[in-house]
């Protein structure tokens, strides 16, 4: 990846359907995958390996990973979360080879979301790390949750982050990402954070996973970026959050980060009209939820055309 470019992490299928209590159907999930791959997007994560009693939304885990590795092209990456090691198992069974464990910084959520102790969760980890003997093409991320704020205890100090990095690191894990679950976070805090994390382990891909909860989805972003993250997760639409996180809303919008980096020369490679129809697919699958980006709403700006004094001015009017 070169200096002015960004990966965009698309998470609909996964952080974005969690939230959706309708089961929707195995086809819709994969002709949004369709559309999503045509977008430009090249890391998508299509599912969530996780007790079918917690996210019933999930219960198609191993169909949506089959169905849609037929459909990946080379340089696409696609992975799935995982709480814990059946997960893991269960995701290496249908043919997925890229999970990413999520485990929240804090023990609130980590026991609300996953039911384990952080200490669990770790011990969880080094078992999914152990199944690398008997599957070596096993790449193991490791999510971290409620980095910038957790719904139960508030505000998490940046050295509880780094302690688990450190952890991380220690089993192996090079490809880590950072979590705002509920949108607590601010651009300095975020960037502050990313800088102490790319700073110690320059050696680690980190992403950064931001909720727009309140408003600072894309602040946050640009904050993650300009301290060295290049990897950036969205969700089509902006829908997202966690079901066991009271409060969490919506992904950033990929199309408003697309917007956002593209405007300012940093490239994405998603084609906007390619990834308006993904969205505009999802809309007529799912009309009654809230959909929150802007350029769903408004669309890119388009110069209505130079206005010239001609005596019959205010040709636009709202
Ligand atoms: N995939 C599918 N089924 C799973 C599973 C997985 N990853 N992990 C556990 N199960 C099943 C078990 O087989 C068992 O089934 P049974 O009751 O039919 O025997 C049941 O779930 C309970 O297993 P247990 O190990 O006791 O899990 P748990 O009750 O402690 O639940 C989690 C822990 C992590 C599995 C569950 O809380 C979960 O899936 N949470 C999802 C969290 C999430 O996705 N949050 C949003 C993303 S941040
Ligand atoms: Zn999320």
């Amino acid at each position: 990846m070169k200096k002015d470019e960004v990966v965009i992490r698309e998470v609909m299928l996964r952080d974005g359907l969690q939230n959706i209590v309708d089961f929707i159907p195995t086809e819709a999930k994969i002709e949004l995958f369709r559309l999503i791959v045509a977008s430009g997007l090249r890391s998508i994560e299509v599912t969530s390996f996780v007790s079918p009693k917690a996210i019933p939304q999930f219960r198609d885990a191993a169909q949506v990973v089959q169905a849609t590795a037929k459909m990946t092209p080379p340089g696409v990456e696609v992975s799935a979360l995982i709480p814990n090691l059946k997960g893991a198992q269960l995701a290496v069974e249908s043919g997925m080879f890229k999970v990413g464990l999520v485990m929240s910084v804090s023990e609130s959520h980590n026991i609300n979301n996953v039911r384990r102790t952080t200490a669990e969760s770790i011990d969880e980890l080094k078992r999914v790390l152990e199944l690398k003997a008997k599957y070596p093409g096993l790449v193991v991320k490791a999510g971290m949750a409620t980095v910038f704020g957790c719904p139960f205890e508030g505000k998490i100090k940046p050295e509880v982050t780094l302690g688990f990095i450190r952890q991380f690191y220690q089993l192996g894990i090079r490809d880590m990402s950072m979590a705002d679950t509920v949108g607590f976070g601010n651009p300095k805090e975020v960037k502050e954070m990313c800088r102490l994390a790319v700073t110690e382990f320059p050696a680690v891909s980190f992403s950064i996973h931001l909720h727009n909860t309140r408003g600072l989805g894309l602040a946050n972003s640009l904050a993650a970026y300009e301290a060295g993250i290049r990897v950036h997760d969205g969700a089509v639409g902006g829908l997202g959050g966690c079901p066991f996180a009271p409060g969490a809303k919506g992904n950033t919008s990929t199309e408003d980060l697309v917007f956002m980096f593209e405007e300012m020369g940093i490239k994405t490679g998603v084609n906007m009209d390619a990834l308006l129809e993904a969205s505009r697919y999802f809309q007529k699958v799912k009309k009654d939820i809230r959909y929150s980006s802007s350029i769903i709403e408004v669309g890119v700006p388009v110069p209505k055309g130079a206005i010239t004094k001609d005596g019959s001015e205010q040709k636009w009017n709202m």
